[in-house]
């Protein structure tokens, strides 16, 4: 008797997957323009975070959602933040730091929890939990035939950006969220084969 788990359509469901996990690749917020995703294809892609693996189930990561109107705080947290690094920065760095808040039509902050927890688990599994997490929604995303980036930066965990994001100091801000409609494509980048990441004992 065999002991397979394979079905009939198996392999070609797990081709297909793969097939639409390498139609997926970063868009800079500059590119992603409006439509963003309307309220449904949002639930659908929070409801992928979900499905992520989460050791202990503890719940290590949260989403915090930046709206049209929250834009404007989040550019002046980005120049404060900017200005703490350095505060002689010129109007010009002020203004490319604001203009940062603006850009994609949908701005979504992943923030990872790191409060002892029962089981205790180790911050690096709750990274992986929350990387899982995000992929589940970038891959989500590209169903929807929307595009997506991750993007991050110097001002992720300053003061004035923690303090508009309402984090707990067990709490940081790991990256953005950048989703909407590409405007722009660029080709697609080369993938490693297996063989150079996958060995064995
Ligand atoms: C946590 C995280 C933060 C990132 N921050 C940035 C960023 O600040 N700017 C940027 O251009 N890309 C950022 N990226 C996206 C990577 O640059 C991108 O994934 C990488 O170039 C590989 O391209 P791919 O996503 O198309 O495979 C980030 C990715 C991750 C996982």
């Amino acid at each position: 008797m065999s002991l397979t788990t394979e079905t009939p359509t198996a392999h070609s469901d797990a081709q297909r997957l793969l097939h639409h996990m390498a139609r997926r690749s970063h868009v800079a917020p500059k590119r992603l323009v409006v439509p963003g995703p309307d309220n449904g294809q949002l639930t659908l892609i929070f409801s992928a975070a979900a499905h992520a693996p989460d050791h202990g189930r503890i719940q290590p990561w949260r989403f915090i959602m930046v709206p049209e109107h929250r834009r404007a705080d989040l550019g002046e947290a980005f120049v404060r933040a900017l200005l703490q690094r350095d505060p002689q920065a010129s109007l010009e760095q002020r203004d490319a730091a604001r203009d940062k808040a603006f850009r994609a039509p949908c701005l979504v902050v992943a923030v990872l929890s790191d409060a002892p927890s029962e089981p205790p688990v180790p911050r690096a599994e709750k990274l992986v939990s929350l990387g899982c997490a995000l992929q589940n929604m970038l891959l989500v995303t590209q169903t929807l035939n929307l595009g997506s980036g991750l993007t991050s930066g110097q001002a992720m965990n300053a003061p004035a950006l923690r303090e508009l994001l309402a984090l707990s100091p067990h709490e940081e801000a790991i990256c953005f969220l950048n989703l909407g409609t590409v405007a722009s494509h660029k080709p697609a980048r080369p993938r490693a084969e297996a063989s150079a990441f996958v060995s064995s004992l």
